[in-house]
């Protein structure tokens, strides 16, 4: 227990020199009128190229907060956050812009497709937005193969199902090709054979030396991981293999 008589936290730090994502004592505290609420709560982690890491935890707890931090959208309230080898925390806003840009790919909790968009062209913004102008569209049209939607291209955000739509957006960050994938409850929209068919490809781009990250409150899920780091309250209290042994994709059950 901590002075304060809290709950230790686990350091996650067990990576290793030049890893591409590095987070040391990171807190975040939002204040809302006279209420504050801590999110994460000095979290240290280390996170190598080609990892594929479940990050899991109950509502709350943290983790969407954790991929803001991540992911450039949010800074921390004290600590700081290195992405493939830049300090997030002093880096100016172009900086931070062309982290996003080029570095990280998100898949949000809430999809945030854009409406006026067919499904093709949500995809191949998203390779645009990464640089990646030559190749594009090639890259939107794969994209969209690899989620099993390439029968739904012309389709706009409301004339697709939820799962759909999430697909697209796991579509639109697959596109990017950037180095980082954080993915925010990627499956929860997902029936069993679709939320294992993007399980799949997710693993593949971890395999093929992407850093992916998929959040998710489902233990399950978390059992396909190299790395589970649980959140509990805005700290980590476990980190490692997942529990019992590692199960393949087929395996799970949900
Ligand atoms: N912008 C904000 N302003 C104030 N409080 C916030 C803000 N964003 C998150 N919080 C609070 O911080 C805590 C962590 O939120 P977060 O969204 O990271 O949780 P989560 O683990 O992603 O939960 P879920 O599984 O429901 O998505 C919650 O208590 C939430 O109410
Ligand atoms: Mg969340």
């Amino acid at each position: 227990m901590d002075p304060d008589g809290s709950v230790g936290q686990v350091d996650g730090r067990i990576g290793h020199e030049g890893s591409r994502i590095d987070l040391d004592e990171v807190s975040k505290i939002y204040r809302i009128g006279d209420l504050e609420v801590t999110a994460l709560d000095r979290v240290s982690l280390h996170v190598d190229e080609s990892a594929f890491v479940v990050i899991l935890g109950p509502s709350g707890c943290g983790k969407t907060t954790l991929l803001n931090m991540i992911g450039a959208l949010d800074t921390p309230t004290l600590g700081s956050v290195r992405v493939d080898g830049r300090d997030l925390t002093s880096a100016s806003r172009s900086e931070r812009a062309e982290i996003r840009r080029h570095a990280v790919s998100f898949i949000f909790q809430t999809f945030n497709l854009f409406p006026a968009l067919t499904a093709f062209e949500n995809v191949r913004f998203g390779a645009d937005a990464a640089g990646r102008r030559d190749d594009a569209s090639d890259r939107a049209e794969l994209a969209l193969e690899q989620v099993g939607l390439g029968d739904r291209v012309r389709h706009f955000p409301h004339q697709l199902s939820g799962g759909e739509q999430q697909r697209v957006a796991i579509a639109r960050a697959l596109a990017s090709g950037n180095p980082i994938m954080l993915a925010d409850e990627p499956t929860g929209e997902l029936d069993f054979r679709t939320g294992v068919q993007i399980l799949s490809v997710l693993e593949e781009q971890a395999a093929a030396g992407m850093t992916v990250l998929i959040v998710t409150h489902n233990r399950e899920i978390s059992r396909i991981a190299d790395r589970v780091i649980e959140l509990s309250s805005g700290r980590i209290v476990s980190d490692g293999p997942p529990a019992g042994s590692r199960a393949e994709i087929g395996e799970l059950q949900w």
